[in-house]
């Protein structure tokens, strides 16, 4: 089955003709505690393993879509015509020609994204699962939200999470079809828990988290390893999270970061996404957890940091970190 089939498949039964103007969703963006990297088929986006991940509540992608009577998609972001030749263009309208079952053949999309695009801040994840949801809104499909992460997935891997607030596990499912690849939310909450965003960079990453997985998978001699790394830490989070287990989680979390990072560096050619200022970030933190306070980091494809901590360390943790973005992923909510 190929991404075209697999959309076939999931709106057979839905409208494919607009039903209103417009469409408009928001997805939030997330952040892997526990990690995807290794993909199992590559043309559906299907992983070796699950990853659980915590969304970052009002951070992420608001888009709308429109049909457009042009020869052309129309793609906004943030108010700026995007010029189709690039390759976030590209990818967008990749995307949407999947839905050539339905009778629009254009489209005007208007995205907003309040975090910064491709430097490993999930963009890629709240832009696909916007995308996914505007459509479904503009063709009034009735999809449970597991099929909405599907057609997510379809676009980015960890899109398939940005269907929720909170906590949501992606369980890696076992169909070749990959229907039973998709996002789950937790029902736990955690109001204390604070992500911190440590940016050093916001250009877009030399190497896409597309090329940098498939070049890991194929030429890390330790890749072997990390599916049996990546289900125990599934495991220990999972536990955390009931728990309240603050330092569990945070451990393992900062500690599955950076086995993926050493197993990029293990690829040929290497891959790093660090930078000098990552690194020196990275030791600041542990100074600090030698001084006693609990804050820790998780790091994806790209050279900024994401701390994790609680709300009674805010104080302490902005003593060290003063340019922090902090946000507060549970606030204002009783459900994920
Ligand atoms: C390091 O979802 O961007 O952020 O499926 O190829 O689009 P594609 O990859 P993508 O990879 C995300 C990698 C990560 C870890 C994670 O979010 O789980």
């Amino acid at each position: 089955m190929n991404r075209a089939e697999a959309v076939s498949y999931l709106l057979r039964d839905q409208p494919k003709d607009p039903k209103r103007d417009e469409g408009v969703y928001f997805a939030p963006a997330n952040i892997a505690l526990c990690k995807y990297w290794g993909k199992r088929n590559s043309e559906l986006n299907l992983p070796y393993n699950s990853s659980l991940s915590i969304s970052l509540q009002q951070y992420g992608a608001k888009t709308m879509i429109r049909p457009h009577a042009d020869r052309f998609n129309r793609i906004r972001l943030n108010g700026q015509v995007v010029d189709n030749e690039t390759s976030f263009a590209q990818k967008i309208t990749a995307y949407l020609a999947l839905f050539n079952m339905c009778s629009v053949t254009n489209y005007s999309v208007d995205t907003e994204i309040n975090i910064p695009v491709g430097a490993g801040l999930a963009s890629s994840a709240c832009g696909f699962a916007a995308l996914a949801g505007a459509l479904g809104r503009l063709y009034d499909w009735e999809l449970p939200k597991s099929t909405l992460s599907i057609l997510g997935r379809l676009g980015s891997g960890s899109a398939s999470r940005s269907f929720w607030h909170g906590f949501v596990e992606w369980q890696a499912g076992e169909s070749a079809d990959g229907m039973d690849s998709f996002g789950i939310p937790l029902t736990h909450l955690w109001p204390e828990l604070r992500i911190g965003l440590l940016i050093f960079n916001t250009l877009a990453k030399p190497v896409s988290s597309r090329e940098a997985m498939a070049l890991t998978v194929a030429t890390s001699p330790f890749y072997s390893l990390w599916p049996a790394k990546q289900n125990a830490d599934l495991v220990r989070i999972k536990e955390a999270i009931a728990t309240h287990n603050f330092n569990q989680l945070a451990e393992t979390a900062e500690h599955n970061a950076l086995t993926m990072h050493a197993l990029m560096l293990t690829a040929t050619p290497p891959i790093l996404y660090s930078l000098p200022e990552t690194l020196q970030g990275m030791k600041e933190v542990w100074h600090c957890r030698q001084r006693g306070v609990p804050v820790y980091f998780t790091q994806d494809a790209g050279p900024n940091l994401k701390l994790l901590f609680l709300a009674k360390d805010l104080p302490a943790v902005l003593a060290s970190f003063p340019s922090l973005q902090v946000i507060a992923p549970f606030e204002g909510r009783d459900v994920a």
